[in-house]
């Protein structure tokens, strides 16, 4: 089976456990561990996007930088909590509201390190009208893991979260 082959497999699966499901966290974790067992990645998860409660407001638009990235439902090793909007691949990717396909994690400015293993990775917007409101993020051990097949196959499945 090609990669297009295996995703579009698991969009009939994906579809039965997000239809009907009105909880986007249970739709994450179950999502994630399709992904994570299917493909064998090395993380495999989501980060919401989450108001920061205790920030001051100077008025009353609750603006991206007033909510940051905290860390959702995933499969692998620990991994950071708080992402800061533009930060990292996970943040950048929020920001320019685009998947961001990583081929060299160290080549990337900026890149936070949860683990030393991970080699490429790519982000996907979950977005919810114009709305982001999560990334799924995917690392992989090997250089090079991601290409376009991923990123429209990914961006077609997280649009069954929200
Ligand atoms: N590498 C990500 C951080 C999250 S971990 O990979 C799970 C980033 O640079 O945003």
């Amino acid at each position: 089976m090609t990669k297009e082959e295996r995703y579009k497999s698991l969009l009939p699966q994906v579809k039965s456990l997000c239809e009907g499901e009105t909880d986007m966290i249970a739709k994450m974790a179950n999502v994630a561990a399709l992904l994570h067992s299917e493909f064998g990645f090395w993380w495999t998860g989501f980060y919401r996007v989450v108001p920061i409660m205790n920030c001051e407001f100077r008025n009353s638009n609750f603006n991206n930088q007033n909510s940051e990235l905290i860390l959702g439902p995933f499969q692998g090793p620990i991994a950071c909590v708080h992402i800061a909007y533009g930060r990292g691949v996970c943040g950048t990717a929020w920001k320019e509201r685009r998947t961001l396909v990583v081929p060299d994690v160290e080549a990337f400015p900026g890149h936070i390190a949860c683990s030393t293993e991970s080699r490429s990775e790519i982000v996907v917007p979950v977005m919810a009208g114009s709305e982001v409101v999560a990334v799924l993020d995917i690392d992989s051990r090997e250089l090079s893991t991601f290409d376009d097949t991923d990123r429209r196959e990914l961006e077609e499945l997280v649009k069954l979260i929200p």
